[in-house]
């Protein structure tokens, strides 16, 4: 198989070593990719949303199966793009990818279908979201309807914090407002066919920038798989609310085809929805994709075609892998790039080191240099989330840069219940 990975993050890197690893998979390209990434993909210069380009890269290069990695591109419609081609695309329709890209929306069908879910709602207009903000229940949750790159969520403690939130937040949409949970998160994925949903297991990522989850909320700076502490009853729970959701998105003509990924509070009630992406997680992907085992590509281009399975099922490898993102200098807010990152061999890897590096944002010109906010994510492996902990951390500042940011107390007590 030759299978064209759309994205240029540490994610889409992940996805690409991984097919790499496929027995059935003869060559791997990137549109665009990264440089990071050429030691296991074939990067071409393309738009991501060009659908006249990628159609052409298709045909040239003979690919039989396209994985969508971000969920711009699917918002944007380019699988549907790509299906009237008759091309088998990993990645949701537009009007199934609107399960991320409306969060009003994903709470509706979670609300219509019995999917558990805290109450929220939709205001649209500034001077609406203003005066909710001024009256709702504290801590308050208030998450731009649209799609903001993970960054447009606020748990306000206090009103102080709501009114300030509403204001920033409405200057780019309608604002949800979502009842405060409490418990751990855990995020969720399954490989879906359009009426299957195929559990693909679970990961925890750490989303504030700060040790201690202070300071703004990022895309995620770091996240390991498995999660130990989930329940088992919970994850049974977690495999019903995957499959409700694709059969509820089914029952609505929105059929669901790729990888959903589930952003889960496990409540004293049980895991209740906090979001649904159309897409794999970021920084989740690169650790979880390190424990997926065997030949996956022919399993993702049936779940493309529509046509998993009934028997079908997923391994893992045994262990676990944590992965910690080494981000820029001013990140989220105004990331400073073109340090230089010495650590790095030739080929983007950290010499004799046993740890993978996926590159989401960096430059090669003979040296190493930053790029964009998320730069590296360094994923160790182990035989448990401790031992993969150590491992990541072990190898982390060989991997930075000046000014590098990165969280040192992810995972702590990965075991019993890690911060949130
Ligand atoms: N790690 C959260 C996300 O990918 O949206």
């Amino acid at each position: 198989m030759r299978v064209l990975v759309i994205g240029s993050g540490a994610r889409e890197h992940a996805l690409c070593w991984r097919l790499q690893g496929c027995d059935s998979v003869e060559e791997v390209l990137a549109v665009p990719g990264n440089p990071g990434m050429a030691p296991v993909a074939r990067c071409v210069p393309a738009g991501p949303t060009d659908a006249t380009a990628l159609l052409r890269l298709i045909r040239t290069w003979r690919v039989d199966l396209v994985v969508v990695g971000p969920e711009g591109p699917l918002v944007a419609g380019v699988a549907d793009r790509l299906r009237e081609h008759g091309v088998a695309v990993l990645g949701p329709s537009a009007a199934a990818a609107k399960i991320e890209g409306s969060k009003s929306w994903a709470m509706r069908l979670c609300h219509r279908h019995g999917i558990p879910a805290p109450a929220a709602e939709r205001c649209a207009d500034p001077g609406e979201v203003l005066a909710r903000a001024r009256t709702c229940a504290l801590p308050a949750v208030l998450k731009a309807d649209g799609l903001m790159s993970g960054k447009g969520v606020v748990v306000a403690q206090d009103r102080e914090e709501a009114v300030a939130a509403a204001a920033a937040l409405s200057a780019a949409g309608p604002v949800v407002f979502e009842e405060f949970l409490t418990g751990r998160e855990v995020s969720a994925f399954a490989l879906c066919d359009g009426q299957r949903a195929l559990f693909y297991g679970l990961a925890r990522d750490h989303k504030r920038l700060l040790d201690g989850d202070r300071g703004p909320m990022t895309g995620g700076m770091g996240a390991f798989s498995p999660v130990p502490d989930v329940a088992a009853q919970d994850l049974d729970a977690i495999r019903s609310i995957l499959q409700a959701a694709v059969s509820a998105m089914a029952a609505e003509g929105r059929p669901f085809v790729g990888f959903l990924f589930a952003g889960l509070m496990l409540t004293a009630g049980g895991p209740k929805v906090l979001e649904f992406n159309c897409r794999f997680g970021d920084p989740e992907a690169q650790s979880l994709l390190c424990l997926l085992a065997g030949d996956v590509a022919p399993q993702w281009l049936r779940a493309a075609r529509g046509c998993l399975e009934a028997d079908e099922t997923v391994s893992f490898a045994t262990g676990a892998a944590f992965g910690v993102v080494l981000a820029a200098p001013g990140y989220p807010q105004a990331p400073r790039t073109g340090q230089g990152i010495s650590g790095l061999a030739p080929d983007g890897q950290l010499a004799g080191e046993e740890a993978l590096v996926f590159h989401a944002a960096t430059t090669h010109d003979g040296a190493w240099h930053t790029a964009g906010g998320r730069v590296l994510t360094v994923v160790g492996r182990g035989a448990d989330v401790a031992a993969a902990r150590a491992a990541a951390y072990a190898a982390v500042p060989a991997a930075a840069f000046e000014g590098a940011q990165w969280r040192t107390d992810m995972g702590v007590i990965a075991g019993a219940r890690c911060p949130q």
